[in-house]
């Protein structure tokens, strides 16, 4: 699970890439625009970026990027007949493949300010993922990331979806160690070198989740809103560094912790 040097490089240029994607889309994420479009053109930069969307084709996915709207929890599939409008929450999650490494990020989009409850909602589960970046370090154990997101997200009296995790990355989109996101017993140990995503998702309602006949869409089973935020971290001797840090955080992208 440690990763060496050149890994490293590799993988913080995917998160880089990752990143960036979601900068650039930022601008078209307005009503009247249909996720296929958004996926297009994230699918383009990205091959711009001489990278590959990780995504396509990844068992069977059938496009570039997760779009995931309202009540989707996670796996949204982009489609022309999603039409964004105003009012809408919607998470776009892009990885990445640069040199054969991987670097995986999300974020929610607002679209407009009526939609009070879903902004608390977003902006819930990005703090509760900034917590959680704020306790990492080597010499801890991994379960203070689930801790700190379910102290965190319990007084704010939203749910946590415990069907999905974080995940170690690298040249496999998915693999060890598991991160998460609620109260557990994981005892490891964190260490310098290690590479992994938190990636909380957050409910208004229940923290059940179903997914669609479409194998992919996630949906919560009360069609309450949902909403995630991810990053790609590696553990720095002294605390952590964001892999797939955006300009616009309102966090640094290297935490002395
Ligand atoms: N990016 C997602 C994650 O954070 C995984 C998406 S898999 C896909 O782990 F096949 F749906 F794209
Ligand atoms: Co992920
Ligand atoms: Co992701």
């Amino acid at each position: 699970m440690i990763k060496k040097k050149k890994e490293i490089k590799n993988i913080r240029l995917a998160g880089k890439i990752a990143a960036k994607t979601l900068e650039m889309i930022e601008n078209y994420i307005k009503p009247n625009i249909n996720t296929e479009t958004i996926n297009n053109i994230c699918h383009n930069y990205i091959i711009k970026k001489k990278a590959i969307p990780a995504c396509l084709g990844y068992k069977g996915f059938p496009k570039s990027i997760c779009t995931s709207i309202n009540e989707v929890v996670c796996h949204g599939i982009p489609n022309k007949k999603d039409i964004l409008k105003k009012g809408d929450i919607i998470n776009i999650d892009i990885t990445v493949i640069k040199n054969g490494y991987h670097g995986d990020v999300s974020k929610m989009f607002i679209l407009g300010e009526k939609n009070h409850l879903g902004k608390k909602l977003c902006k819930a589960a990005q703090k509760s993922l900034y917590l959680s970046l704020k306790k990492i370090k080597p010499g801890v154990k991994i379960n203070i990331i689930g801790e700190t997101i379910q102290n965190y997200i319990n007084k704010k009296n939203f749910s946590i979806v415990k069907n999905y995790c974080g995940h170690g990355i690298g040249k496999n989109f998915h693999e060890e160690p598991q991160i998460l996101h609620y109260k557990n017993k994981k005892k490891m140990i964190l260490k310098k070198g290690m590479v992994f995503t938190i990636e909380p998702m957050i409910n208004i309602g229940s923290c059940e989740v179903e997914t669609m006949e479409d194998n992919w869409t996630v949906k919560t089973k009360d069609r309450k809103l949902s909403a995630q935020y991810e990053h790609t971290i590696l553990v720095t001797k002294t605390g952590c560094e964001i892999l797939t840090y955006q300009s616009n955080e309102k966090i640094k992208p290297i935490l002395i912790n």
